[in-house]
């Protein structure tokens, strides 16, 4: 049983779900936190895809078309990638629900949706994932890869996948998280923020790419824990609410239905 950290609760009348608490290593105030990652993001755009292959060991996009397959797409769905970056989960879902369906890819960051364009994405949308610029119930699934601590608020982001999705459609999230065992806690710390930053930066020659690796952990580290994911998709709404674990929990997949 976990208890409720003390950044949840604003006062006992109105609550707020902040994936973490404020990291004053990158930012001094809670109000400047959203414009400093998306400058992070803007300048590590280009190296996005080595970064990102580099933290899933080369498995990223085997694990994202997966379990895309197994949550159902299937041609001629309508598809909403948030936080959609350079396309690699966008990309996956392409290619499962075309011809007829399409994929809209929508992200606050210019740099990574200027990747995306240059990745044969079409529909691209700028802006945040707490507040859709879409109409309400349109599409079929919608999908989040790797950017659940990235939102300022988890209820009002699932609020918004609610709103936007049909009847009988499914969110996807597929996140990073801290591993159930010390040990393993221990090992991926040591490789996630000490090794494979310094790799990066080396291979990609950008100082950003340390940074934002350094920073993916410490949101990582401190983001709250999956019982409060899942309960929050509940309090959104979403019925059918689950989570799958993969390597000893590292990676964790959530799903859940609008009924
Ligand atoms: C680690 S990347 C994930 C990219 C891609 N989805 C993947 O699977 O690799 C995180 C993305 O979240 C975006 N992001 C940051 N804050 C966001 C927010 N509040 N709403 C939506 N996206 C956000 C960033 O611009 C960045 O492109």
């Amino acid at each position: 049983m976990h208890s409720t950290p003390h950044f949840l609760i604003k006062n006992p009348e109105q609550s707020t779900t902040k994936p973490h608490p404020m990291l004053n290593d990158y930012y001094a105030l809670d109000s400047q936190r959203q414009s400093t990652i998306n400058q992070l993001f803007d300048q590590v755009a280009p190296d996005y895809h080595w970064i990102s292959q580099a933290l899933s060991f080369g498995s990223g996009n085997w694990h994202r078309t997966n379990t895309l397959r197994q949550s159902g797409f299937s041609q001629g769905m309508n598809v909403l990638d948030v936080a959609c970056g350079p396309g690699t989960v966008a990309r996956c879902a392409q290619d499962l629900v075309k011809p007829e369906g399409y994929v809209v890819g929508h992200d606050p960051s210019r740099g990574m949706l200027q990747e995306a364009k240059k990745n044969g994405l079409r529909r691209l949308s700028q802006g945040l994932a707490e507040h859709l610029p879409f109409q309400d119930s349109i599409f079929d699934r919608v999908t989040m890869g790797y950017a659940l601590r990235h939102v300022s608020d988890l209820q009002h982001t699932f609020t918004e996948y609610f709103r936007v999705l049909k009847p009988g459609g499914r969110v996807l999230i597929l996140e990073i998280s801290r591993p159930r065992s010390l040990v393993q806690m221990r090992l991926a710390k040591f490789f996630l923020k000490t090794i494979i930053p310094r790799i990066a930066r080396y291979k990609t020659r950008n100082q950003e790419a340390l940074t934002i690796m350094e920073y993916f952990w410490d949101t990582i580290e401190h983001c709250v824990s999956p019982e409060i994911i899942l309960t929050t998709l509940k309090r959104s709404g979403f019925s059918q609410v689950n989570v799958a674990e993969f390597c000893g929990g590292l990676i964790k997949d959530y799903h859940a239905t609008k009924l």
